[in-house]
């Protein structure tokens, strides 16, 4: 364990929630929950997705803590310790995989984030309105070089930190950094809603029809909560793993969980109101972010400076999670192979670039190329968020709540009864083993139309 310890080099709790919580909170926040929620029929959406967190992102959270905590190994390894010569260990292979695919097409995104960054800086995101915002973003995403260069920045940048182990003191900036990132979403929040017409865009985000719940919303739901917490990637377990035996999952689980549900919702009241104030359409896909921000922001005073604060904030948001993603497959090679961290790094370096290419040049070059009638990176996101992830979930929490049992989860999540939370445990426990599994297999095989 020891071993594995200074691999990470987490020695504290405190680290340990700002490790959660940092590979909790990302793009999925202020990207990829806005523009779901605007192409998902908005509140009806957000129901969904609260849903989802409670009912099943929740307990397979706890369970993937738990599991880690007890076995102290990485994804596959915890499954082939606590059930040697059974074929468990492919959820952790899937696991892995999953991360993979979601950091190969992740970089992408950080990359725009960071070209906008860039762009804030020198004025070339000065547009009045989210239409002509758009037309900046259609040109970025369509230049293959500058994508692809950016994506590489963003690779060599988060390999060269987990290359050199230098994880700790990330984790301290990236919490004081998240901190401002929210007081930063605070004020664009009070910009928003100043604007003409914003009460339109709080309709929109809390006031649910429930005739939008189709079975494809309740699988884009369902995917965000995997996502968004993290989950059945190994991530969670590999963290559980730091756990120390007096940590209190249930507590730390839960406020992450309201965190990172937190900042979500701020990062929808930062958007839709302004959207709809300037009349634009809230189903834009995954440009949302980047259409309506530099408007909003050129609407208000100082813009430009907290438009280059925004984006700054953005990016170092993504580092927590970015290392989180690229630790599980580092660390597999570490262990499986002789290799030193330094050249697994570098190797893995030189699959995400290529890995990383199809995603990044699927508005470009690659345009043409489809996979099940869905460009490279649509396919990535549905095959890791609306696949892999659920699958996992669905096997993790089969595995805990029923293989391993009740009585060892009651177990890891009390400390051996030593804390004193039995109603609270039994009814996760409910949860894990009924609830979690039948929504998520209802919901994937419902929303893939296989009944
Ligand atoms: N949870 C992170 C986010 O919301 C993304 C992520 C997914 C990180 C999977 C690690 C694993 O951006």
């Amino acid at each position: 364990m020891s071993q594995t310890k200074e691999r990470l080099g987490f020695t504290s709790a405190i680290g340990l929630l700002a490790a959660t919580l940092g590979s909790a909170v990302g793009l999925g926040n202020i990207w990829k929950f806005p523009y779901l929620t605007g192409e998902y029929g908005g509140a009806s959406f957000i129901l969904a997705y609260v849903l989802s967190t409670f009912l099943v992102g929740l307990p397979i959270l706890m369970a993937e803590i738990a599991i880690g905590r007890r076995a102290h190994s990485n994804a596959v390894g915890t499954f082939r310790k606590l059930s040697p010569n059974k074929p468990w260990w492919l959820v952790g292979v899937a696991a892995s995989i999953a991360a993979i695919v979601v950091l190969g097409y992740y970089t992408d995104v950080v990359g725009w984030i960071l070209a906008y960054t860039f762009k804030s800086l020198t004025g070339s995101l000065s547009v009045g309105d989210p239409k002509a915002g758009a037309a900046v973003f259609t040109a970025l995403i369509s230049d293959p070089w500058q994508v692809v260069l950016w994506q590489w920045g963003v690779i060599v940048f988060v390999c060269t930190l987990i290359a050199f182990g230098v994880r700790k003191g990330i984790e301290k900036t990236t919490k004081a950094l998240l901190t401002l990132l929210f007081l930063m979403l605070l004020v664009v929040c009070a910009r928003s809603l100043s604007l003409p017409g914003a009460a339109e865009g709080l309709a929109f985000l809390f006031t649910p029809d429930l005739s939008k719940l189709t079975s494809e919303v309740l699988l884009m739901a369902l995917g965000l909560a995997f996502f968004k917490l993290s989950l059945g990637m190994g991530i969670m377990i590999t963290y559980g793993g730091y756990y120390r035996e007096d940590a209190n999952i249930v507590t730390t689980s839960l406020r992450v969980m309201f965190a990172d549900l937190f900042v979500s919702i701020l990062a929808g009241i930062a958007i839709f109101p302004a959207v709809f104030s300037f009349g634009f359409e809230p189903a834009s896909g995954a440009g949302l972010l980047f259409f309506t921000m530099p408007a909003v922001f050129n609407a208000m005073p100082a813009g430009q400076v907290f438009m280059v604060i925004f984006f700054v904030l953005a990016s170092v948001a993504t580092v927590g999670a970015m290392l989180s993603l690229l630790e599980v497959s580092v660390s597999f090679l570490v262990d499986s192979t002789h290799f030193s961290r330094k050249t697994c790094s570098i190797l893995m370096g030189i699959f995400f670039v290529l890995f990383g290419m199809p995603p990044a040049l699927s508005n470009s070059c690659m345009a043409d190329f489809t996979l099940f009638g869905m460009n490279a990176f649509d396919f990535y996101d549905y095959l890791s968020a609306n696949i892999l992830m659920p699958s996992c979930g669905f096997f993790t929490s089969i595995y805990v709540g029923w293989v391993l049992g009740p009585k060892f989860f009651k177990e890891e999540l009390s400390n051996k009864g030593v804390l004193k939370m039995d109603t609270t445990i039994s009814l996760i426990t409910i949860f894990l083993r009924y609830i979690s599994p039948v929504l998520i297999l209802v919901i994937m095989l419902k929303g893939l139309g296989i009944f």
